[in-house]
């Protein structure tokens, strides 16, 4: 019955499309994606676009594998739901077991979710739920670091370091703690040239802000391996050694928030493990099923399971589709990928090739530095090279409101510009893109950039 409806014209009449300005769409059409191949989408005209963001952070397999979808309708056609309150199904049993396997560590424990805002915000509240169950009743503050994103739900909003989203909803749930972020770039004058040193500032300042706040009120840190609001901040060479000391000195909880960083986008099948540092709690979401089906969750150490395992003690908390059959089979199969395709080490392999490609672009007045690890880069603009001076709010709304975004969409690529932070574009392709996807990301940026500076 709605197969005649004109989708352009029923999107401006019904669909509320997230974080979007929805007045932008008054005049102009909305992007229609109707179908997705390897790395690149089409539009409702037939148009290619390279998913230089993988949708959202998401599609590490790429578009249109009908090997996942066969599972899905397999999984819908056996068991299309049942839920994991009280009871168990196949398709999450075995995801579960498959993810501890890959987790690092004891991170043995998997509690699902449906996204990331809910892993993030399950993760919270086990972080407290935990402390209670071990008499220490006053620990409920979550640190995390300026600009982070982890989230929109009330409790991962206030985990969330982005203060331009936060001023709608409040008050928010008391207790989220900011420090500053890793970003070299911009970092303080008395570190700016020592990443080492910068880093072990960075660190030392959560354990300022615990001792500020006191160690007993203090139940946990979320950190994202590789952050990406602000545009794909690394962690300097021993930073996250040293916060898990400063975390285990003070009995505080380290929360490793990987829903971008999980499955492959760094190149592991978890953040943590290209940083070598041990998590106690692990969210995931995104590249867990490559969007296929959505799926979330955390993966947590055997020693925060344990006050849960005994007696009436219970974890009240649960979310009605949280490993849903379809999406847990759909993980099962994208995983098989993963491994049939050795996926992590394509990664691996061509990450250098992705760097050195993006860093061509450094000969253009407009980029200030290109970060980032694994396929996830970020490219910050700046409007003086010598000085990195930035853009102004009216200038940063002209050049990627008012013409980046749509120019590089209109230019054939998928990509991100965003100025929570400073001014940036973003970068995250499928894992199965090569050498000659790089090269096309580059084209494009290089002549829509030149072209943003000659407006400026
Ligand atoms: C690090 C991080 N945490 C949490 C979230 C929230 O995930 P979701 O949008 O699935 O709720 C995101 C989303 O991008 C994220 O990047």
């Amino acid at each position: 019955m709605n197969a005649e409806i004109d989708l352009q014209e029923a999107a401006k009449q019904h669909l509320w499309l997230h974080f979007t300005r929805m007045s932008t769409y008054g005049t102009s059409d909305i992007p229609l994606i109707v179908r997705g191949e390897g790395p690149y989408v089409y539009d409702d005209k037939g148009k290619r676009y390279l998913d230089g963001l993988a949708g959202l952070f998401v599609s590490m397999v790429g578009h249109g594998r009908t090997k996942i979808a066969e599972a899905a309708a397999k999984q819908a056609s056996e068991l299309a739901y049942f839920p994991l309150w009280s009871y168990a199904h196949p398709a999450a049993i075995k995801l579960a077991d498959r993810i501890a396997s890959l987790a690092p560590g004891d991170l043995n424990r998997v509690f699902f979710t449906t996204s990331g805002s809910e892993a993030v915000e399950s993760a919270w509240k086990l972080a407290k739920a935990y402390f209670k169950q071990k008499g220490e009743h006053s620990r409920y503050k979550v640190i995390s670091r300026d600009i982070a994103y982890h989230g929109t739900s009330m409790g991962a909003l206030a985990v969330t370091g982005l203060s331009a989203i936060k001023p709608d909803f409040e008050p928010l749930p008391p207790g989220g703690v900011r420090v500053p972020n890793t970003n070299f770039y911009r970092a303080p004058e008395f570190v700016a040239d020592d990443e080492a040193a910068f880093g072990i500032w960075a660190a030392d300042e959560i354990e300022r802000a615990i001792e500020r706040e006191g160690a007993d009120t203090v139940a946990a840190v979320f950190l994202e391996p590789v952050q990406n609001s602000g545009g794909c901040f690394p962690p300097p060479p021993g930073y996250f050694q040293r916060v898990r000391e400063i975390c285990d000195r003070h009995g505080v909880l380290l929360v490793s928030d990987e829903v971008i960083c999980a499955f492959g986008r760094l190149g592991y099948y978890f953040g943590s493990e290209r940083y070598g540092y041990l998590p106690d709690i692990i969210t995931f979401a995104k590249g867990v099923t490559s969007g296929y089906s959505p799926l979330g969750g955390m993966v947590v150490r055997d020693e925060i399971m344990e006050p849960f395992l005994s007696g009436t003690s219970t974890f009240l908390h649960g979310i009605t589709f949280a490993g849903h059959p379809v999406s847990s089979a759909v993980a099962l199969a994208n995983l098989d990928i993963f491994e049939e395709e050795d996926l992590l080490g394509n990664v691996r392999a061509n990450e250098a090739g992705f760097r050195s490609t993006l860093e061509k672009l450094k000969d253009l007045p407009i980029v200030g530095d290109v970060r980032g690890a694994g396929y996830f880069y970020g490219i910050e603009l700046v409007k003086d090279k010598d000085t990195k001076e930035t853009f102004d709010d009216d200038e940063s709304e002209r050049l990627l409101r008012g013409y980046l975004s749509h120019a590089l969409f209109d230019a054939g690529l998928v990509c991100r510009a965003d100025d929570r932070g400073d001014p940036v574009i973003q970068l995250a392709p499928p894992l199965i893109c090569t050498q000659e996807h790089f090269d096309e990301m580059e084209q494009v940026l290089r002549a829509t950039l030149s072209e943003a500076w000659k407006r400026m």
